[in-house]
């Protein structure tokens, strides 16, 4: 049985338990010759590491990861890379008290009626100690995609902590890493901040809410019926610890509108092929002609860089779309530090409804999936549960908790999205080679 692995071409699986000596990733059908190092992976191991701030619970794990092969002289070999992380902080007597209890709101009850065994420290393998094998997984899949696919940028963040959201019209991508909560609305921030210290102390938790986008997948990539991009995100993003829905795009709202509201309208597809289009920080005018833009998360002046010929100039809410001669972009890209391949221009769709994609296949536009994590069960109000033997008692977990799962679910939930991305264009350039359907004259 394969239930500890998923992905179909980039295969991931995941083994180990909260409390044991190490837990990883065995990852198979990864490319040969991507450039890897462990910094790589470690930059994202430490955005979901515990113990970072008063919001995130107190167990201090280094979280250091270890690969262990299918890495030689710095590049993938083609082979199973072994990823390892060793568990340092294990306090299995936090859990002593709980051995013959089961938790409310935690595996330990089914797992003890699917297995008949009862592994108590910490959830054992149900515990989200397991999700830092899928973010290592998920670091090795962006430096991948970075080969096959180098305008791909896979950005989590959340979008609601229990009755809170955040005003879409502040929405600031710039903000996501300025807080503790990958919140991308500075004003939402302060506000949550507040309201989550008031919940931590009284050992209380809530849920939340987390987008996670990938922009610049092309049209093209996932596959009908059983292998639907839609359908493998889903499950990946369900598969999370806490998840208790998903959805894709408009989701569950797509139910409240018309047809004609759903429906995003398709236009022509830019004139020339040459014309390419960009998503940009920001972007000024230098009184020349000529622009000076910020690629997104080129935060280094050096980076920035100036561009001329430019077609068109749409403010969008997360960005600037900027609509350029491609080989304009590419040698000013190249001269300034940047990655030269860019997004091609192709066919217009007037909103995105459908999350980026349509009969499981992408459509070009960002893909967009939702998740939500329910409130931490472990909190410090006693509640009513029962013993192994069946008897009637109460509980208080005391070990060392999150308030809200949802802030370190964030990097996981842009793991899972690598993965899959990844899997599927592994897939489509298995079958199809460069994409197919060329949309404009013959
Ligand atoms: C990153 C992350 C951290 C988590 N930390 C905790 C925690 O500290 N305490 C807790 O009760 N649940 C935590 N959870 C959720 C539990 O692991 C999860 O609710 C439990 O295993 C039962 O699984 P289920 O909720 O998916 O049914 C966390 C989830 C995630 C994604």
């Amino acid at each position: 049985m394969s239930i500890n692995s998923f992905g179909h071409l980039f295969r991931v699986t995941t083994w180990g338990e909260s409390h044991g000596p190490a837990l990883g990733a065995t990852v198979d059908g990864c490319p040969p010759g991507v450039p890897i190092t462990p910094e790589m992976i470690q930059h994202w191991l430490d955005k979901r590491k515990p113990g970072q701030n008063k919001f995130t619970t107190q167990r201090r794990e280094a979280d250091e990861v270890r690969i262990l092969s299918g890495v030689f002289e710095g590049v993938t070999t083609g082979t199973p890379i072994q990823l390892m992380i060793e568990n340092t902080d294990q306090r299995s007597k936090d859990y002593g008290d709980i051995m013959d209890k089961f938790r409310p709101g935690h595996a330990d009850i089914t797992y003890f009626q699917k297995y008949g065994v009862r592994d108590y420290r910490g959830g054992g393998r149900s515990s989200a100690r397991e999700t830092a094998s899928r973010v290592a997984a998920g670091g090795l899949a962006r430096e991948a995609i970075k080969a096959i696919a180098p305008g791909v940028q896979i950005t989590g963040y959340m979008v609601q902590m229990g009755p809170h959201m955040i005003d879409r019209d502040a929405f600031d991508a710039r903000e996501i890493a300025n807080n503790p909560f990958w919140v991308p609305d500075a004003q939402a921030a302060v506000d949550w901040a507040e309201y989550l210290d008031g919940l931590r102390k009284s050992g209380s938790s809530v849920g939340a809410i987390i987008e996670v986008t990938a922009k610049g997948v092309p049209a093209g990539i996932g596959a009908p019926v059983y292998g639907k991009l839609d359908t493998d995100l889903a499950a990946a993003m369900m598969s999370i610890n806490a998840v208790k829905g998903v959805e894709i795009g408009e989701g569950m709202s797509a139910a409240m509108l018309t047809g004609e509201l759903n429906a995003d309208e398709i236009s022509a597809p830019s004139p020339s092929e040459d014309i390419v289009e960009i998503m940009l920080d920001g972007a000024t005018l230098d009184g020349t002609g000529a622009y000076i833009v910020r690629p997104q998360n080129a935060n280094d002046k050096e980076r920035w860089f100036m561009v001329k010929n430019v077609h068109h100039y749409v403010p969008k809410d997360d960005g600037i779309l900027l609509q350029v001669a491609r080989k304009e972009l590419n040698k000013r890209l190249i001269s300034s530090g940047n990655l030269p391949v860019v997004i091609p221009s192709g066919p217009r769709y007037s909103s995105n409804h459908s999350g980026g994609i349509l009969g499981g296949i992408s459509t070009g536009q960002d893909i967009v999936v939702r998740f939500a994590v329910k409130p931490t069960s472990s909190i410090l109000t006693t509640r009513k549960t029962i013993t192994k033997t069946g008897e009637d008692t109460e509980i208080i977990t005391k070990g060392r908790h999150d308030p809200c799962v949802g802030i370190r679910a964030v990097p996981v939930g842009e793991a899972m999205m690598a993965c899959v991305i990844l899997d599927h264009l592994l897939l489509h350039r298995g079958q199809v080679g460069e994409n197919r359907g060329h949309i404009g004259p013959a």
